[in-house]
């Protein structure tokens, strides 16, 4: 039976859309079943029932969640402590060295997806503005974990 895997994006200008179609595509080559959404555009009670996800969140403003991710990352962190444990996920960080508050928005879902009894699958990746290889790299990677999971 085919494995099923979210794909969920945060973003602003849309590079981390684009890198979460790009890890679809390369999800669904490999025989995944895959859904891709904005973050606002999954309940945090769908999110219970998902068992493999990958998040691709860059950041702005002042190491802020991008506008579309803001809401669903306010309703994780009302959960209850242990509401998340089915989950096994990967988080790309998208950002920018310049900023003081380096891939934030990476680094805040990744902790509180653990903090919620997720199971990190793979350690997060911090991306600055050059991300294309890395990206690449850390998918193949990420689905290589993936799909070990049963
Ligand atoms: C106004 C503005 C604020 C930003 N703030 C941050 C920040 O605080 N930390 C960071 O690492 N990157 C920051 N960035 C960089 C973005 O995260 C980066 O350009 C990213 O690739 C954008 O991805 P997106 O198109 O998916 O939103 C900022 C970019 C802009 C234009």
């Amino acid at each position: 039976m085919e494995k099923k895997l979210t794909i969920l994006f945060g973003t602003e200008t849309g590079n981390a859309e684009m890198l979460a179609h790009d890890a679809a595509n390369a999800a669904k080559s490999n025989g995944f079943a895959v859904e891709v959404r904005g973050m606002d555009e999954i309940s945090v009670e769908e999110l219970y029932n998902v068992h493999r996800l990958l998040i691709y969140c860059s950041t702005w403003g002042d190491g802020e969640q991008p506008d579309n991710a803001q809401d669903l990352f306010d309703a994780v962190s009302d959960c209850p402590p242990s509401a998340l444990t089915g989950l096994n996920y990967g988080v790309l960080a998208l950002g920018d060295t310049a900023f003081d508050l380096f891939c934030e928005s990476g680094k805040e879902w990744d902790a509180l997806l653990e903090q919620k009894g997720a199971n990190r699958l793979l350690e997060r990746m911090d991306c600055d503005t050059d991300f294309e290889d890395d990206a690449e790299y850390w998918t193949e990677q990420s689905l290589d974990k993936m799909a070990k999971v049963e």
